[in-house]
């Protein structure tokens, strides 16, 4: 290995999936390794993440980052000039360290997201590994079971459907290659009977279709029938993945599904999604409840953790103390991993960490406002996570991820295990009462 300490580290302000500024770093080792990631950015955020840093104002609506990038370049990037970049949790605390607020908002989570990622790819390419086996080392083996978006919703599709999205898993796919086939021919499929229905307006943030339906089970109908039209046994050999992102339209226990016109207590919210599991060929379902109704996940959790995958994305935040205190009361079973919504490293990991240890199940997951960073993809088999959700089927920040994984896939060879269904998250059945 080359000498792998921190020579220098340069911010820039690229674009993102939705034509807004981002932050780049590239972190240069005194060996020539080079590191270079982008900070994704999320649309329908939970209120507990870290802050993704905007200048507000005029500028590009109020996205432009030059304060974030200017963090980098002015104060993140002397104060680690020398540190060793294959130490990241050394790295990291200096980053959280120089911060000093709890939320990232001083110098932002997208400033100091994009230097941990790209030190972790200085320190993976002075070894001359890829960054997965760099993070994982022999044992990362386990390729994960992707969630891809066929519809779009919520807050990222003008709020035309009040779910955010509509997915599939293929858990009887026997490698991610062939999940990916599959994914195409639903794909596909749903987008010529929903050109056919009228029912099709173009794509959504990720790359799903951006549907017209009456109802949102419409839309859960609509999904079947693209399943079994496609050639596939829905539930067995393809299943239905949803984020309600719940966060979107509930406040207070109070749930207002503009689409289907009704307004639901936390209460009547479980008792539908729970009928939606008896009656659809659901596998996994994120954010049934808004962000602080962990009463209601609980609920949720007892009346259909055992059949199905509950995850919680706005609920948990990517943080190990959030996801430790569901696990107490046993809400959910399953977390979302998303590095910008804690802002290091490290931290990411110990949430991802955390659920494992509660025995959740863990998705690593991109955000609606992407790039062709591709670290995501790494940090899922690096991290023995299971599990990837990256958006859609269509749109190069959404394939990159999808297409890296291939070739991930591919240098492993023989050592790769595809996880297939093996990783869907589920609870222990509920006591009698
Ligand atoms: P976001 O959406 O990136 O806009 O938060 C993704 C998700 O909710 O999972
Ligand atoms: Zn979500």
């Amino acid at each position: 290995m080359t000498d792998t300490r921190i020579a220098f580290v340069h911010a820039r302000r690229v674009w993102d999936s939705r034509g807004r500024p981002t932050v780049e770093a590239d972190v240069l080792l005194e060996g020539g390794a080079v590191g270079r990631a982008i900070a994704p950015a999320g649309a329908s955020t939970g209120s507990h993440e870290a802050i993704d840093l905007r200048d507000g104002g005029e500028a590009f609506g109020g996205y432009d980052v030059t304060r974030a990038v200017r963090n980098v370049n002015e104060i993140v990037g002397r104060a680690v000039v020398g540190m060793d970049a294959t130490d990241q949790e050394a790295l990291d605390e200096r980053l959280i360290e120089l911060d000093g607020t709890r939320n990232k908002s001083k110098l932002g989570a997208n400033a100091l997201l994009s230097v941990s990622m790209a030190a972790a790819h200085a320190a993976a390419a002075a070894s001359a590994q890829p960054l997965f086996s760099y993070l994982g080392g022999s044992g990362a083996t386990l390729i994960p079971l992707p969630q891809i978006q066929i519809f779009g919703g919520g807050a990222h599709a003008g709020r035309r459907v009040d779910i955010q999205d509509f997915m599939i898993m293929c858990p009887a796919a026997t490698s991610f290659a062939q999940a990916l086939d599959w994914t195409a021919e639903v794909y596909r499929t749903a987008g010529k009977l929903m050109a056919e229905a009228g029912q099709l307006a173009g794509v959504a943030d990720e790359g799903g279709w951006w549907p017209m339906f009456a109802t949102n089970e419409q839309a859960l109908d609509m999904l079947v029938r693209a399943i079994e039209r496609a050639g596939f046994r829905p539930g067995e050999q393809v299943g239905i993945a949803l984020d309600i992102a719940a966060s979107e339209f509930g406040r207070n226990g109070v749930y207002k599904l503009a689409l289907d016109g009704t307004e639901l207590s936390t209460g009547q919210m479980v008792e539908m999604l729970a009928g939606w599991v008896s009656r659809y060929p659901i596998l996994s379902i994120e954010d049934p409840v808004a962000e602080d109704d962990l009463p209601g996940l609980v609920a949720f959790t007892q009346a259909v953790g055992d059949k199905v995958q509950i995850v919680g994305d706005d609920l948990f935040v990517t943080d190990a103390d959030r996801v430790r205190d569901a696990a107490e009361q046993r809400g959910g079973n399953c977390a979302l991993i998303k590095p910008n919504q804690r802002g290091t490293l490290t931290e990411t990991l110990d949430a991802c960490r955390a659920a494992a240890e509660s025995g959740y199940a863990r998705i690593v997951s991109a955000r609606s406002g992407e790039t062709e960073d591709i670290t995501i993809a790494h940090l899922s088999v690096g991290w023995n996570a299971g599990q990837l959700k990256v958006g859609s089927f269509s749109r190069s920040e959404r394939m990159a991820k999808w297409n890296e994984m291939l070739r991930i896939e591919e240098v492993l060879g023989g050592k790769a295990r595809f996880a297939g269904g093996s990783v869907l998250g589920r609870s222990a059945p509920a006591a009698k009462a």
